[in-house]
């Protein structure tokens, strides 16, 4: 099977005036579609290395799987979690479980914030099935702190490549552009999957 780069879920120019269309552009269509070829073409030369028997590429080739399947597969998520009629707080089931695991949603919000500006990569709120609760992960590339059994539910790309061009060196000001734009129905849907399939 080879995988495939899915048009944005809305137009370029949907989320200005806090992303920028040329950002979005630059970052959907040379940027995630990397990830999308690389993940293909490594899994190609794992395919081909066990046909061989010849297995001197395949820790590289593996390595390169999880750095680009990572990408594909977070950028698909922040996509979506965001839209021109975002900018809520989150609310029903999910709302109440941030409460409860964080103590109030300013708490996850000020941790989210502090992970997305600490990170060279990712910041992920995901539902941890060992220990059954919500955490917010500091992620670095695409896959490097990742919790093992962590379900990512939110998340929030903050490679340079993500803001530097209307931004510059203010991440601070791409994250409270993403918030203006943040859309919680696709994270309510993913935190239902999860307490489904592990509580
Ligand atoms: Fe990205």
């Amino acid at each position: 099977m080879s995988y495939e780069l899915d048009p944005l879920p809305y137009d370029y120019d949907a989320l200005e005036p806090h992303i920028d269309e040329q950002i979005l552009t630059w970052h959907h269509d040379t940027h995630h579609q990397g990830y999308v070829n690389g993940w293909n073409s490594a899994e190609e030369e794992l395919a081909e290395n066990r046909e061989n028997g010849d297995f001197s590429s395949s820790g590289g080739a593996i390595r390169n799987v999880t750095h680009n399947s990572s990408g594909h597969i977070l950028h698909d998520l922040f996509w979506q979690n965001m839209s021109p009629e975002g900018g809520d707080e989150p609310s029903g089931d999910l709302a109440e479980r941030i409460e409860e695991d964080f103590g109030s949603y300013e708490a996850w919000k000020g941790e989210f914030e502090a992970a997305a500006k600490n990170a060279s990569g990712w910041a992920l709120l995901v539902y941890d099935s060992f220990s059954n609760q919500l955490r917010n992960v500091v992620v670095d590339k695409h896959d490097q702190g990742a919790i093992w059994g962590g379900h990512p539910i939110l998340a929030l790309d903050v490679w340079e490549h993500s803001y530097y061009y209307q931004f510059g060196p203010d991440r601070g000001g791409f994250i409270d552009a993403f918030f203006e734009v943040v859309d919680w129905n696709e994270p309510s849907e993913r935190y239902a999957q999860a307490v489904e399939a592990f509580e």
